[in-house]
């Protein structure tokens, strides 16, 4: 096996810069941004940076030049540069899959080189993208009819994780640009209520199912296609008729054709683009029909934009390093161990649910690449809804609670749907909150205002609660692609610095094991004797025997 070439000498926890910035971090603790703010008027200029069209203010952190200062050491002494460099160059740095982590091949331009096994990936790319772009026309235009020569109103994408969110998440953000003409709709789970409510109401001669699964094995993924394939042929009765309800987007041919969707209807991709970084592979496909091949192409021209932001821009103007680096400040040395991802934006509803995967499957892991475990946190919690909603719903916990919790806030200078100073508003929340995060309210001021004395430990906020700003014009396809690929590497630059594999996922494979050991006694009607610990056995007892109560009372027979 091939030994990846950055395989840690020393332990992270005992590196000078790490002893460096813990030692900072003692000095500072008590400075507060209020302190930070008043002792330099130019701080909210200085301490921001910009790339791609995208705006970041990060001056609301809990840091000083120092802190930056130490932070690029820690990143010369991870060699962050040369991972950086490794990835672009399509080196296997995902080590335990002995793969390359090559999404940035994904929207690099027609002219690039970009090697993998010394084959050049870029050809395959734009190849894929000229079939999506040429199939997604005829959906769009309707020349591409349902069997019984019906138009297709309804796109159903059927996939689980990285196979559903980008393309749910990147529908839903775009869904100013789509084409509304065509009913977009997702399955993922294995709760049949997702199926059910996904078809009610559609005409399956009228519909188009996308079936993505890189492994094209996903339980879940699977079951729906097959509930899927049922239903279609309820309705149209004949094997043949699939050809014009079904796609397949898969790395895996062989399964494709076993589940029985013809390879000529299928998109393929590589083993080199991870689940939750295919949103740009052809695993897009429900996007570019929703959105059209042109604006695709914008959406790659965004992402690519910021991949060269993070490949040449010097790291205190590199806006995806210094988020990745605060990041490491706010977790380890901070202890802040969420972050809050507050889009003040509609469109972005599904985002915060969608980084929950790549940043959690990414970084969410406990030993380094040669396989010790480690001393310290690696990736923090993500969550999110969008503002200003979250505001009369969590927020009290991140103003006023006893958890340290870093936000970040999201927010574009122009509305795409202007009504009134509606925008302004919102806008102005989102600048509010950042102040009041920061800045608090302090005993005197609660006491200028006439509040009672009694009353006033509850109305003072400590403040000094870290945040980041993303600005952007315009929600676009360019700044969608931009805002996703800032996240990726700032995942990618934390991973580097915990020196952790960011690109595998073990630890999705044991829960799918026991479910395959657990289901058959759940469906088996002789009560097989149940062999897993006390709890277990008594939860699945209880679920027997109220399924089969369940069964009588609305006639049920076990079929
Ligand atoms: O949940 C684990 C996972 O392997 C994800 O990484 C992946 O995105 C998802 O399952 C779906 O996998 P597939 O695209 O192979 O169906």
């Amino acid at each position: 096996m091939s030994i990846y070439p950055f395989v840690r000498p020393q332990p992270l926890t005992s590196s000078p810069a790490w002893k460096a910035l813990q030692a900072h971090q003692q000095a500072i603790r008590n400075t507060s941004l209020r302190q930070l703010f008043a002792d330099d008027p130019h701080r909210g200029d200085r301490l921001a940076a910009e790339g791609a069209g995208l705006y970041l203010d990060y001056a609301k952190n809990r840091i000083t030049d120092e802190t930056l200062g130490l932070l690029e050491k820690l990143a010369e002494q991870c060699g962050l540069h040369q991972h950086v460099e490794a990835m672009f160059k399509g080196k296997k740095i995902n080590i335990t899959e002995q793969r390359a982590a090559l999404h940035i091949a994904l929207r690099a331009a027609a002219d690039e080189q970009i090697s993998v096994d010394g084959r050049n990936v870029v050809p395959d790319v734009h190849t894929t993208l000229a079939r999506m772009a040429e199939f997604s026309e005829q959906v769009r235009s309707g020349a591409w009819l349902g069997y019984t020569g019906k138009r297709i109103r309804n796109v159903i994408n059927i996939g689980i994780g990285g196979s559903a969110l980008g393309p749910v998440m990147a529908y839903e953000a775009l869904r100013h640009y789509s084409q509304r003409d065509i009913d977009f709709r997702f399955i993922s789970n294995m709760d049949a209520t997702d199926f059910t409510e996904a078809t009610r109401g559609l005409d399956p001669e009228e519909t188009l199912f996308i079936v993505c699964s890189k492994t094209f094995v996903t339980l879940e993924t699977l079951t729906n296609a097959r509930a899927a394939r049922e239903w279609c042929l309820n309705k149209l009765g004949n094997k043949e008729a699939l050809r014009r309800h079904f796609v397949a987007i898969s790395t895996n041919a062989e399964e494709v054709s076993r589940f029985g969707i013809d390879t000529a209807e299928m998109f393929g991709f590589w083993d080199w683009v991870g689940g939750r970084y295919s949103i740009d592979s052809a695993i897009g496909l429900s996007t570019m029909i929703a959105i059209g091949p042109a604006r695709f192409t914008e959406m790659l021209n965004g992402f690519h934009a910021m991949d060269l932001h993070f490949r040449h821009t010097p790291l205190r103007q590199n806006l995806p390093a210094l988020m990745g680096l605060l990041a490491i400040w706010n977790t380890n040395f901070l202890d802040a161990r969420t972050v809050a991802v507050l889009p003040y934006e509609q469109y972005l509803a599904r985002f915060p649910a969608y980084l929950q995967q790549l940043t959690m499957e990414s970084n969410g892991k406990h030993v380094t690449l040669a396989g010790t475990t480690v001393d310290y946190q690696t990736g923090p919690i993500y969550w999110g809804e969008p503002g200003t909603n979250g505001q009369h719903s969590f927020y009290q916990l991140i103003h006023q609670g006893t958890h340290l919790i870093s936000c970040d806030f999201i927010g574009f200078c122009q509305a795409l749907n202007p009504l009134g100073d509606q925008h302004d508003e919102l806008m102005a929340n989102l600048f509010a909150q950042t102040e009041a995060l920061a800045f608090g309210k302090t005993r005197e001021q609660v006491a200028a205002e006439g509040i009672p004395d009694w009353q006033a430990p509850h109305r003072v906020f400590e403040g000094n609660r870290p945040s980041n700003t993303i600005l952007a014009e315009r929600l676009t396809p360019y700044s969608l692609g931009t805002l996703v690929a800032l996240y990726e590497h700032s995942v990618f630059t934390q991973g580097v610095i915990w020196n952790i594999d960011s690109f595998d996922q073990w630890g999705v494979e044991l829960g799918k094991q026991l479910a395959k050991r657990t289901s058959p006694e759940l469906e088996s009607t002789d009560d097989p004797p149940l062999k897993h610990d006390s709890s277990t056995n008594a939860l699945m007892r209880r679920y027997r025997s109220l399924k089969k109560g369940a069964a009588m009372a609305t006639g049920y027979d076990g079929d």
